[in-house]
């Protein structure tokens, strides 16, 4: 069996790929593919770099190629709630496509092959993610020292579950924001691939996972401090969260 990490940025998981065992790597449609194994798991570690369509074909690739049985996608998302602060934990269930509309020929956020207007990350390992990724909120401290935390903002850290939609626009505009909440009430937070990576494992048959780590609240402060929370906090989360997962990855399986 073979795992699949998938990030958009190689900033977003820290040093992940330097604890990668017996690691080779693999290039591939303009892409390294870090093969090996972590906390015991046979993994492949991909940066797809940003939006649908690199994720998409990322996602393809890695399922094909790598013969992967489970992907996880993990990286940053802008807020769309105002129960999401910057710092809490979007573990994905429906996936949507916020920029995908064939209306009138398909219904507004259709995948006109599969019928769907979205798509359900597995139900199992939503659950097991969940679980620990409060766990990690919960003894924030553990990993991340208060006054970064309080540079931040980040006080009492929580991670829930729920939808997440993608496109491929960084969304940095509050009446961009607002039509986007409008169409689709339930979605928790924006991001620019998990979606894509969700119809791929769809057509594939392949489980997978989006965890995303809330960096700003997609509005016109969006970019503010975005690098520096990527390097200083989403790359601690990513990598705590995957060290969890896999260290308890075979006893759940
Ligand atoms: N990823 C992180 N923040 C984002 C935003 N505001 N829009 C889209 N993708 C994001």
């Amino acid at each position: 069996m073979r795992f699949g990490i998938i990030c958009a940025m190689e900033e977003e998981v820290g040093m992940l790929a330097e604890f990668i065992l017996d690691r080779k790597v693999m290039n591939r449609g303009m892409r390294d593919y870090y093969t090996g194994s972590l906390w015991g798991v046979p993994v492949v570690l991909v940066y797809s770099r940003m939006g649908k369509v690199a994720a998409a074909a990322t996602a393809t690739n890695i399922i094909l190629e790598f013969d992967i049985d489970e992907i996880i996608f993990i990286g940053v998302a802008g807020s769309c709630s105002k129960n999401v602060n910057i710092g809490d934990i979007v573990i994905g269930k429906s996936l949507y496509q916020h920029d995908l509309d064939a209306s009138p020929i398909f219904r507004k956020h259709e995948i006109p092959l599969l019928g769907k207007t979205y798509i359900d990350t597995n139900e199992k390992i939503r659950k097991v993610l969940t679980d620990l990724c409060r766990q990690f909120t919960l003894n924030i401290s553990d990993n991340i020292q208060e006054n970064v935390l309080k540079d931040f903002g980040i006080i009492s850290p929580k991670a829930i579950t729920g939808d997440i939609a993608s496109g491929d626009r960084f969304i940095s505009a509050k009446e961009e924001l607002q039509s986007i909440k409008d169409a689709l009430p339930s979605v928790l937070c924006v991001e620019m691939e998990g979606a894509a990576v969700g119809q791929v494992c769809y057509e594939y048959n392949v489980p997978f996972s989006v965890i995303r780590i809330i960096s700003d609240t997609a509005d016109e402060n969006a970019h503010v401090d975005f690098e520096k929370f990527v390097d200083q906090i989403a790359s601690i989360y990513s990598f705590e969260i995957l060290k969890k997962y896999f260290e308890i990855f075979f006893e759940i399986k």
